[in-house]
């Protein structure tokens, strides 16, 4: 018999049971490709982002199928070979070396040494498992930007001298943007062996520089709508800032936050290209920066969406309120909810089973361990799209037989009708048996 596979984008892949873990949903969700549907905000997020690196400097990759291998999810990147990304509780995998990207950086390698211009854009679907709740969604969009110099292209093979002279050419923006922490710091963001101060220091200034106006340019569009269709709206200037980070490659590297609604909001996670990629990638001359977004994220702020679930919407009632804005998109409006229905929450507690209760912290692909994100699984299973938010209410291990407790409060609701607490309880009745049958533990 032949070994049972699974089609994915035109793709046909060997399922290895062992380690396929992709549910129906998500895998239907490989087909939507919301980033290139016309006139969908995710894709018209992603326009508006793009015109901000124009052609021909940068490139737009928008195609690659969302099926990658090991090797170029994690491996390529730097990955350590325990890191938990890795683990199954985390990713989805079709068999051992074949799974969904769980990030666009996924690609960087074979992109660094295929693109022919100086930079590139990639906008695709990523997949992770992940919690429930208004911002996370098993699927969501990314998109991963660079910007490279060439030492045997720029004058004198200058390239601290090339990335100041570009950046000069970039228009300039007069916000104020907090960034305390030096360019690099030999312990927590180093620079990198290869790399002059002046070279990183150009190439991290050129990298703020862009990425601060793609944020401007967000923030005006969305607040011209604002202005224009909320007569209560409050003007508040925008505010950003750099925060170092770690990802394994780049260094140094920053993430830039906005302030939005009384916190700080992640948007982007970026950095000065480690040099063992573009050796890889045989571009060894080369040396650049690069960035990751969530575009979903993106567009809840410009279009004002309360939940990531509407973006999988095909209610007409979602979709025409975006008609005609990817041709003009500075007609943006503010989305208008087209009524809201209530909430039917519901709580469920149980015991896990001793070989599990000692709950491992995520790392390795240990099957016997819980993961709150198998309970998530379990609840978009059952409900689909019509849960919400999926919370931990409480847990507590029992001093004498040393057993695991614990609570969750599920809360169920439709974005597009009102659910009927016969229909949220018939989901709940579902859950608790699925929670029985594939975790193994005892509902309280
Ligand atoms: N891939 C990273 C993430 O998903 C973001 C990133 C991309 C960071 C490129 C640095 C450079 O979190």
């Amino acid at each position: 018999a032949r070994p049972p596979s699974v089609s994915i984008r035109g793709g046909t892949y060997e399922k290895d049971p062992a380690w396929f873990n992709v549910p129906r949903t998500v895998l239907d969700a490989t087909s939507r490709r919301l980033h290139l549907q016309p006139d969908h905000p995710i894709c018209i997020t992603r326009q508006i982002i793009e015109a901000n690196f124009p052609a021909p400097t940068y490139r737009y990759y928008n195609h690659h199928s969302p099926v990658v291998t090991t090797h170029q999810n994690f491996d390529s990147l730097g990955f350590p070979p325990n890191h938990p990304g890795r683990a199954l509780s985390d990713t989805y995998y079709i068999n051992h070396e074949t799974l969904l990207r769980t990030h666009t950086s996924a690609h960087q390698a074979d992109t660094f040494g295929a693109n022919s211009s100086d930079g590139y854009l990639i906008s695709a679907d990523v997949y992770r498992r992940d919690a429930i709740d208004r911002s996370h969604y098993p699927v969501f969009h990314q998109m991963e930007g660079a910007r490279s110099w060439d030492r045997r292209k720029v004058p004198n093979g200058d390239i601290a001298a090339a990335v100041r002279a570009d950046l000069e050419r970039l228009p300039r923006h007069n916000i104020q943007v907090e960034d305390p922490n030096p360019p690099f710091h030999e312990e927590r963001n180093p620079l990198q062996e290869c790399h002059t101060a002046a070279e990183a220091e150009a190439i991290g200034r050129h990298l703020k520089r862009s990425l601060e106006l793609m944020v401007v340019d967000i923030f005006s569009r969305a607040r011209a709508a604002a202005v224009r269709d909320d007569p209560n709206f409050v003007d508040e200037p925008l505010r950003m800032r750099w925060v170092e980070a770690y990802f394994p490659f780049t260094s140094p590297s920053w993430e830039l936050e906005v302030y939005y609604a009384g916190d700080w909001l992640e948007v982007l996670g970026s950095g000065v290209v480690r040099q063992s990629i573009y050796d890889n990638a045989g571009v060894p001359s080369q040396q650049g920066w690069a960035f990751g977004l969530g575009i979903d994220r993106i567009a809840m702020l410009l279009f004002q969406i309360p939940d990531i679930r509407l973006f999988w919407s095909q209610d007409e009632r979602f979709l025409s309120q975006f008609a005609g804005v990817s041709d003009r998109p500075d007609t943006i409006k503010r989305f208008v909810p087209f009524s809201k229905h209530p909430p039917c929450p519901k709580d469920v507690s149980f015991w896990l089973p001793l070989s599990s209760s000692s709950s491992s912290a995520a790392g390795g692909n240990d099957r016997g361990a819980f993961h709150e994100n198998d309970v998530m699984e379990i609840v978009r299973d059952v409900a689909g799209n019509d849960v919400e938010d999926v919370r931990l209410l409480d847990e507590f291990t029992h001093p004498a037989t040393g057993r695991k407790s614990m609570a969750y409060r599920i809360v169920y609701r439709s974005l597009e009708h009102t659910l009927t607490n016969e229909k949220a309880n018939g989901f709940h009745q579902a859950v608790r048996h699925a929670l029985v049958q594939k975790l193994g533990v005892e509902l309280r």
